[in-house]
């Protein structure tokens, strides 16, 4: 049976040893990322962030460009039909963004995932008008609002091994409907630059080779794609160099390159059986994420777009919100009170390389 005394001792003992642990470790200390970054520091935003006092100060310091985390995809925009468009929270993203000197990166108009349900049941005639009314009301609404959009998201299998059927593809073709998107929003906004965003293309190397044969067929057939986004949902694993050789292939094309959703989990495929430290594993993400950040370093400055985290603090990330979420994960540059990770100093130190 613990004594009174000693229960009353253990959480005072507890808190005077995290005290010693926090005091011997002084808080890293990092330059505002938007001021060593040679291009536009970005991160994703929900209107939850912007109603969250710490995360504006937070952003203020750090940021330089937003990206609607949800709000600006169709899931949101057309959750009441494809008569009723919701605009109301990407209106006031882009009124915060203009307000507080950030650009805008839209994000997305076309994706795989979503649109099946506003889309379904439509002939042939009303489906088009559809699709090239819904890119032409959304890019057109923010025309000279928006720096940039993410026109196509995700349109290779996870494997890497084909372009991925869905309910756009099915109507236009795999290349054609990405075809089709860039061709209405270039004619909606003729000065955004219109990317295409794909995840995995580093820790994948065949998803990253059909990515790059792909944006070589749009080219060909005289698409107006103008920029390679990289989501860089990286892991700690990946192995050594992949990621700078992704990096370097893609800046073959001499595009404009958008590193367009940064974080670097923890959690491995391993899971429990993880056993190394958490000091082990964080020692990893840095070298992943100074890899990634040498690596666009190491483009002409006229490639180097953006540079993006898909979250600020380590509790805004998306994989602290799902369901297999075990509450110690640290995928992004800051932590839960805003203070820098290993990762921030690691992104100053490669961008400070120039
Ligand atoms: C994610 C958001 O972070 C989640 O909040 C949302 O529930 C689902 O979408 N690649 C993308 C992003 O291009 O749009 C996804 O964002 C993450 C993967």
């Amino acid at each position: 049976m613990i004594g009174r005394r000693a229960v009353l001792a253990a959480p005072m003992a507890l808190a005077a040893c995290d005290r010693l642990a926090s005091a011997e470790t002084p808080a890293l200390r990092v330059p505002p990322l938007k001021t060593v970054a040679p291009c536009p520091f970005g991160t994703c935003v929900q209107i939850a962030n912007l109603d969250d006092p710490s995360w504006r100060d937070l952003a203020s310091v750090q940021i330089s460009q937003l990206t609607p985390e949800w709000e600006m995809k169709m899931e949101y925009v057309l959750a009441d039909g494809l008569a009723h468009p919701r605009f109301d929270r990407t209106d006031r993203i882009i009124d915060y963004a203009r307000a507080n000197a950030m650009t805008v990166h839209g994000h997305t108009l076309i994706w795989y995932s979503q649109g099946r349900e506003a889309f379904a049941g439509l002939d042939d005639a009303a489906f088009d008008r559809a699709f090239d009314g819904y890119i032409a009301a959304v890019a057109g609404r923010y025309r000279g609002k928006v720096r940039s959009w993410d026109v196509v998201n995700e349109p290779i299998l996870d494997d890497g091994s084909a372009l991925r059927d869905c309910h756009w593809s099915a109507r236009y073709g795999q290349d054609g409907y990405i075809l089709r998107a860039f061709e209405v929003a270039r004619r909606a906004d003729p000065d955004a630059v219109l990317f295409l965003n794909e995840y995995n293309l580093e820790g994948i190397p065949k998803k990253g080779a059909t990515f790059l044969r792909l944006v070589e067929r749009l080219l060909k057939a005289g698409c107006p794609l103008q920029g390679l986004g990289a989501q860089s949902h990286l892991w700690i694993d990946i192995a050594e160099g992949r990621i700078a050789a992704f990096m370097r292939e893609a800046a073959g094309f001499g595009l404009p390159i958008h590193v367009s959703e940064l974080d670097v989990t923890l959690r491995t495929d391993k899971g429990a059986l993880d056993l190394r430290s958490h000091a082990d594993r964080v020692a990893r993400q840095t070298a992943r994420v100074t890899e990634l950040t040498e690596a666009f370093m190491a483009l002409p400055p006229a490639q180097r777009f953006a540079f993006t985290t898909w979250g600020l603090r380590d509790t805004d990330s998306w994989y602290r919100k799902a369901d297999k979420d075990d509450g110690k994960d640290s995928p992004l540059p800051f932590d839960q009170n805003g203070r820098p990770n290993p990762m921030a100093g690691a992104l100053a130190t490669a961008f400070g390389r120039a």
